[in-house]
């Protein structure tokens, strides 16, 4: 069972309808937006019979809807306009994180919950720090996305099948991220050896402001490719597929980074975050690594988590 707090609003419905579409679990939509959570929940349950999926979808504002859900993903939170910031977000969105986390460890204190409402790396800090879960069992939603951005960015310019190409960005969710190009490859070959070094730091700025650039064009933050990127994360706990991919996890020291939420390579299986990846960084790579760390620590300092 899963429950999408928020699961009314655009990134939120569209992790309930991937879910639903590739029949990985029941589905709990959960929002104060009460009767279009119950209408979203009953849209998505009527594409299920043209989908062939057997997925049981229910919504509305009552959490004890969702009571003993083993996924919970939260994107309630209040997205970012044309020139807003994702740190903009950050007091009305911890508030929301306040109720919402309350809430979901009244009814499903075994969960393992996914966080996504920005700014990301501290509302999922925040999140870890209200609910007192151990750090492999929230996890912010973050680098799936972000890779996915440089991925796409890579094959169109190389003209490759996507499923050629992997990418890593980590770091923290915002202008700071750090994608990784010797890290990034296309059928195992690292981009650095196929293309010129301006395309690459092109391709990573372009990663770097995907978000914006897609609120800009549509006058709201993106839905499709975050909801995507969340629903691929259940899958994986679901599944429990062992799935390494860039998550924003608590750390205890790896990467040289103790007690905040950062967006590094974990292995993701039925206990959540089981590992967190440690890989090699060259002294430019860490120094951008430590700038994003010190740009999350801000927000979570003047929200005190
Ligand atoms: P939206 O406005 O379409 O949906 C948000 C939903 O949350 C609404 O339906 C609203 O009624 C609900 N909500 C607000 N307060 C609530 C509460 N206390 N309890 C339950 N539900 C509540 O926004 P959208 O586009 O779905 O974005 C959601 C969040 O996800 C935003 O904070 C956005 O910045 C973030 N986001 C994060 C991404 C990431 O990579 N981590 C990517 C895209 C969006
Ligand atoms: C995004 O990257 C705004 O975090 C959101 O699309």
């Amino acid at each position: 069972k899963v429950t999408v707090v928020g699961g009314a609003g655009n990134v939120g419905a569209t992790v309930a309808r991937s879910i639903a579409n590739r029949e990985l679990a029941d589905v709990v939509i959960i929002d104060i937006a009460d009767s279009k959570a119950q209408g979203i929940a009953l849209d998505i349950l009527q594409a299920c019979p043209v989908e062939g999926s057997d997925t049981r979808l229910v919504g509305g504002s009552d959490y004890a809807l969702s009571a003993g859900s083993d996924v919970v993903v939260i994107t309630s939170g209040v997205p970012r306009k044309p020139g807003m910031s994702r740190d903009d977000l950050l007091a009305v969105n911890y508030k929301i994180m306040q109720d919402v986390t309350a809430n979901v460890m009244k009814y499903s204190p075994d969960a393992i919950i996914i966080v996504v409402a920005n700014p990301l790396d501290a509302m999922a800090q925040a999140v870890h720090k209200l609910s007192g879960l151990p750090r492999e069992r929230v996890i912010g939603m973050a680098g799936v996305l972000d890779s996915a951005r440089m991925r796409a960015f890579i094959a169109t310019e190389l003209n490759v099948s996507v499923e050629n190409v992997h990418a890593f960005v980590l770091g923290g969710h915002g202008d700071t991220m750090v994608p990784l190009p010797r890290y990034s490859t296309v059928a195992g070959i690292p981009i650095t050896e196929l293309l010129p070094a301006e395309r690459i730091a092109a391709i990573c700025e372009r990663t770097a402001n995907g978000g914006a650039e897609i609120t800009k064009l549509v006058g709201t933050s993106a839905w499709y490719a975050p909801g995507q990127s969340s629903a691929r994360m259940v899958e994986a706990i679901l599944k429990d597929k062992k799935l390494i991919e860039p998550c924003s996890v608590y750390l205890q020291g790896e990467y040289g980074v103790s007690g905040q939420f950062l967006g590094v390579p974990v292995k993701l299986g039925a206990r959540g975050v089981e590992q967190v990846i440690e890989i090699t960084l060259t002294p430019d790579e860490k120094a951008a690594l430590d700038k994003s760390a010190a740009a999350v620590k801000e927000l979570t300092t003047v929200i005190g988590v």
